[in-house]
């Protein structure tokens, strides 16, 4: 399915229009979104994956999408085996050389998406391409440090799912020249048909600058128990007229995209609505509904994250980036899990728990004892979240407990 950077047909019929042709790079959440309504416009679209594996799923959201589209009769039939040829997956950034933008919609990490401008940079071939970002959080300008064109380099940020959400913010940098941003206009508004505001480039730009801290208050209630996740979804859709509760839209965005964009905006801003809730990083171990359940139970009877931190792990809850439990980790490597969580307690008597000393090192709103292992496994809203992808490697990286 995945076509190498040599393939005649990356280059051939470029159209009259400005941008005729779009690269796409990652085809997540996101990715894959944009990538459909581009092609659904009548584009030409060049999608770039890190695997076969990741391309491949990559591709199945988007034909399952366009599937869905013809069944909600937002797509006429006879349209769908031309919009799918449109596509092209592949896995090496080189097939994006003959795209007039590129839209970059890679996992929200500043040194994934540094990394990908400086190569963006060599490869694009044409000296006014646009370089666009779909980063929720980091600033247009860090992105633009990356290249020798930063005047072409501006945020498009599309929301969630980009092939309904008719809103796209328009985030130039300092650097961005005014002609890039009339064009990325024209693009969205003339070209997809959607609505455009403009974004100043501070983290969070407008909306999320607005929506984050409320998402992560309603994890926060939920957290210190002051009401169940149903009623506060319910709350915000029968009392405010949402379309969804702020739960169920966390599980939406993903948790880990969440966890990345409120640590970004912490970082930026230092300010307490911005912290990210520790039951947030609790919800991205890689529990099951049981073993969550028990530690959200136990975290509003002890009302200490850190403490519960300590429990999960020594109860061997917490799991390496490969699911495995740390307790089977441990016995492999011939180590004895803490003899306290036993069943059976050495000498027949209950010991006082000693903390690993590492353990005693990390600070108290590291609660669950880990930071984010990029799993949504655990969803906060009522068990129905999407499904987490196999994680990358920045994520990986994080994830040894
Ligand atoms: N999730 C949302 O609701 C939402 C909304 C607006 C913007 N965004 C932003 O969009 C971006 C992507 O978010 P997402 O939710 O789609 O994440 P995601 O985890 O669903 O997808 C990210 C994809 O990028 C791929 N990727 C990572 N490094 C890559 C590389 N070097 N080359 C090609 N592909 C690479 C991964 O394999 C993965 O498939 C982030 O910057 C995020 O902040 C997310």
């Amino acid at each position: 399915m995945t076509v190498s950077a040599d393939d005649p047909r990356l280059y051939a019929g470029e159209g009259p229009r400005d941008i005729a042709r779009v690269g796409v790079v990652g085809c997540g959440l996101m990715g894959a979104g944009i990538a459909e309504v581009c092609a659904r416009a009548g584009l030409e679209v060049v999608v770039r994956e890190v695997s076969d594996a990741a391309a491949a799923s990559g591709h199945e959201r988007i034909a399952a999408s366009l599937n869905r589209a013809v069944q909600a009769g937002k797509v006429a039939a006879a349209d769908l085996p031309s919009t799918l040829a449109r596509l092209t997956l592949t896995t090496e950034l080189r097939a994006l050389a003959g795209c007039d933008l590129v839209i970059e919609a890679a996992t929200e990490n500043a040194a994934v998406k540094a990394a990908l401008f400086t190569e963006l940079d060599t490869v694009v071939r044409r000296p006014d391409a646009i370089l666009a970002t779909n980063t929720s959080s980091l600033p247009v300008a860090e992105v633009a440090r990356a290249v020798t064109r930063p005047g072409q380099v501006i945020g498009l940020h599309f929301f969630n799912p980009a092939q309904v959400q008719p809103l796209v913010e328009l985030v130039p940098s300092l650097l961005t020249e005014p002609d890039t941003v009339t064009r990325a206009r024209a693009f969205i508004t003339e070209g997809l048909g959607k609505t455009a505001i403009a974004g100043p480039d501070r983290s969070g730009f407008v909306v999320n600058a607005l929506l984050v801290p409320y998402l992560l208050s309603a994890i926060r209630m939920l957290e210190a128990g002051h009401a169940t996740a149903q009623d506060i979804d319910t709350g915000m859709t029968l009392g405010c007229a949402h379309p969804m509760g702020p739960l169920r839209l966390a599980d939406l965005i993903g948790l880990d995209t969440l966890l990345s964009i409120a640590e970004v905006m912490h970082g930026e801003y230092a300010e307490p609505q911005y912290a990210a809730p520790p039951l947030l990083r609790a919800c991205l171990l890689k529990l099951d509904e049981t073993e969550f359940r028990f530690l959200l139970t136990l975290h509003h009877a002890i009302g200490d994250g850190w403490s519960v931190g300590l429990i999960a792990r020594d109860l061997g809850l917490c799991r390496d980036a490969n699911g495995k439990r740390r307790r089977e980790r441990d016995a492999q490597r011939g180590q004895q899990p803490p003899h306290w969580a036993s069943p059976t307690p050495r000498g027949g008597q209950h010991q006082r728990c000693t903390p690993a000393p590492h353990a005693m090192e990390r600070p108290p709103m590291a609660s669950f004892g880990s930071a984010a292992t990029g799993h949504r496994t655990t969803p906060l809203s009522h068990g129905r979240g999407r499904q987490r992808r196999a994680a990358e490697g920045r994520l990986q990286e994080n994830s040894a407990l």
